[in-house]
């Protein structure tokens, strides 16, 4: 298949690229590698995928020196234009749309970033899947469209009109949008609400990799909710593996997530076995050999004091089952983690 991978210098997109290229798609990369978080990570990821940094110029194709069947352009998502120009000439057989401004507490500080990109951004990705029309569409959603829901496990059949956050609200808005063009233009469109991802390469503005930080420079790590929090944390090569069944996987008619007759899917990816925050954190420090001094805190505006899946649906149309413990995957991370932070000289 010849897939779109949007935000494919992230730390989802990039694993993503990864392993569809490996498995022998083709495959063609867009990111427009902004600096919400350090951008040497994403250039660090873009090398690790044999794009050569110095090379990338706006709008131009890259071929990857690592992956004979990945390219690679910056290109930004609201740029209309460019995106057009893209479908143009390449013809996708699908897109996996992983790019948006991620972030609970940012949205806070900065909701214009989530209009421009997970709005006006998932807008030209649907007018260009309309124009030069796709088999599949897959678009990342995020567990925070359930919101303030107290019902746990979180069911893709559960109503969420309820966000605690823009960028929850914007997420949710996607879901509507994708099922919109599904039911007018027949695209067929699966969103997957992933449910706090991590690993190696992982984000560094989300709790366990500032966590990580903050250990390793002795400095106090700041535990909200005074640690009472429940948290779905699904390792990233679940999450691949999860997705890559969800392209696979085109969905024909309506789903039982969804009613009416389009041509539209929901999924949940999580790990479907909550940890509480501190037994997260004891296990990180394992992992890491050395104890974090904490600072507990109230809860922080936008989140959400429990998540936790409901896979039944994932399990049953897509086959899919989180394998990954976080004794494991934490292991995996911290080890990426101190190897990266060295390289790097402490500057992460
Ligand atoms: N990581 C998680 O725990 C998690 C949880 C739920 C949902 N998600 C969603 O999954 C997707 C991928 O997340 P991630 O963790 O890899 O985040 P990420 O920030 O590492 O990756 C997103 C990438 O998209 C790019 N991007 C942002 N706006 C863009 C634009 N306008 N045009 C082109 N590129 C743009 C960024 O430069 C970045 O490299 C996002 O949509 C995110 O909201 C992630």
């Amino acid at each position: 298949m010849k897939i779109l991978v949007s935000g494919s210098a992230g730390f989802i997109g990039f694993h993503l690229v990864n392993k569809l290229s490996f498995l022998g798609h083709s495959v063609t990369g867009i990111d427009n590698i902004n600096d919400y978080y350090d951008v040497n990570l994403k250039y660090a990821r873009l090398e690790h995928s044999g794009i050569d940094r110095q090379k990338i110029e706006y709008g131009k194709k890259l071929q990857s020196a690592a992956l004979p069947n990945y390219n690679f352009y910056k290109i930004d998502i609201t740029d209309r234009e460019k995106l057009f120009s893209l479908f143009a000439e390449e013809q996708f057989d699908c897109v996996c749309n992983l790019a948006a401004q991620a972030g609970v507490r940012y949205s806070i500080e900065n909701p214009q970033a989530y209009i421009d990109s997970n709005m006006y951004g998932f807008f030209n990705i649907l007018e260009v899947c309309r124009a030069y029309p796709v088999k599949h569409l897959v678009f990342a959603s995020s567990s925070s469209v359930y919101g303030l829901n107290e019902k746990v496990p979180f069911s893709v059949n559960d109503i969420t009109d309820h966000p605690a956050s823009l960028y929850a609200a914007t997420k949710k808005s996607n879901e509507l949008m994708a099922y919109t063009y599904a039911h007018l233009f027949k695209i067929p469109s699966t969103g997957l609400r992933f449910f706090t991802v991590y690993g190696p390469w992982g984000r560094p503005d989300m709790a366990y990799y500032k966590f990580a930080n903050a250990i390793m420079k002795n400095i106090p790590i700041e535990v909200y909710n005074h640690g009472d929090m429940l948290r779905d944390f699904t390792y990233i090569d679940d999450i691949i593996e999860g997705t890559i069944a969800a392209i696979e996987h085109i969905p024909a008619g309506p789903s039982p997530s969804t009613d009416g007759t389009a041509p539209f899917a929901l999924y949940n990816l999580g790990n479907n076995r909550p940890e509480k925050l501190p037994d997260f954190i004891a296990v990180l420090e394992q992992a890491l050999n050395k104890t974090a001094e904490k600072k507990y805190l109230g809860m922080q505006a936008g989140d959400v004091p429990v998540t936790m899946a409901d896979i039944g649906s994932t399990r049953r149309d897509l086959g899919w089952e989180p394998k990954t413990d976080i004794a494991t995957g934490l292991k995996l991370f911290a080890e990426w983690f101190l190897a990266y932070k060295d390289t790097n000289n402490n500057t992460v």
